[in-house]
């Protein structure tokens, strides 16, 4: 059975304040326990949100790393750093990431490859643009993103990999993926993961949907048979938006 998580990528749009109000919002809430919480503060709020969230089970994570142990690397943050705040999961190949700061596939299968090394646990974000979407691409563009990223990852190391289908178009925009939209994608992904690993395993990965995911939209995508969970940006923002996610 793949795990249930309720995702949450604050991105970079929280103050130290807001983030502190949030993580302590979440933190005593009586939540549908069916799902786990993980969030992804900014890097510079890790520290403070772990602090916070530490001995509750909300799970944190970090929205990037560079695949290098300490080193040079100026303005990078590594699973090293990580790991003195007791995270082990990290966000890779955003969208935003890919389509600003041009991270092509190549590189983000490094960045899981270490991170996998590392006994990290990789969010995996894939998804088409409209333009893709519009021109009958989407199916070609998933599964490079999935062969090209996943290269090499051994059937041991597959269970660290949580895949998070997130349709650009959606992102942000209130455009949400239709329900039958999303699973027919997500059905191709555990496919994909079939014919990499195996059945059992690409049974076992948890597949979430990203893009404006909502209270109101939530339930109907998640009934859907490869629906595990949702990576969700706006709603985790605010406590209360996020917590109606779990009802
Ligand atoms: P929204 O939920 O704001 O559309 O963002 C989705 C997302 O990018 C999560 O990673």
């Amino acid at each position: 059975m793949p795990r249930k998580i309720i995702s949450g990528n604050w991105k970079m749009n929280l103050n130290l304040s807001s983030a502190i109000t949030l993580t302590e919002g979440i933190k005593t809430a009586k939540t549908n326990q069916n799902y786990e919480m993980l969030v992804f503060p900014s890097s510079i709020h890790l520290q403070k949100v772990t602090e916070i969230l530490n001995g509750s089970n909300i799970l944190v994570g970090a929205q990037n790393i560079y695949p290098s142990t300490l080193n040079a690397f100026t303005g990078e943050i590594c699973v090293d750093q990580l790991k003195d705040l007791g995270i082990t999961y990290a966000l890779v190949g955003h969208s935003e990431r890919r389509q600003f700061l041009k991270e092509s596939n190549e590189f983000l299968n490094q960045k899981i490859l270490f991170l996998l090394k590392e006994n990290f646990t990789a969010v995996f974000c894939i998804g088409e643009t409209l333009e893709e979407r519009e021109s009958g691409k989407t199916f070609d563009v998933v599964k490079k993103q999935i062969h090209e990223g996943l290269k090499s990852v051994s059937k041991e190391d597959s269970k660290k990999i949580i895949l998070a289908y997130e349709p650009v178009w959606a992102i942000g925009t209130g455009k949400v993926a239709t329900p039958e939209q999303a699973e027919e994608v997500h059905l191709f992904i555990r496919n994909e993961l079939k014919s990499i690993f195996d059945e059992s395993i690409s049974n076992d990965i948890s597949i979430l949907y990203g893009g404006s995911v909502k209270a109101d939209n939530i339930k109907a995508l998640m009934s859907k048979p490869n629906i595990d969970g949702g990576l969700v940006g706006g709603a985790s923002q605010k406590v209360e938006t996020y917590l109606a996610l779990f009802q």
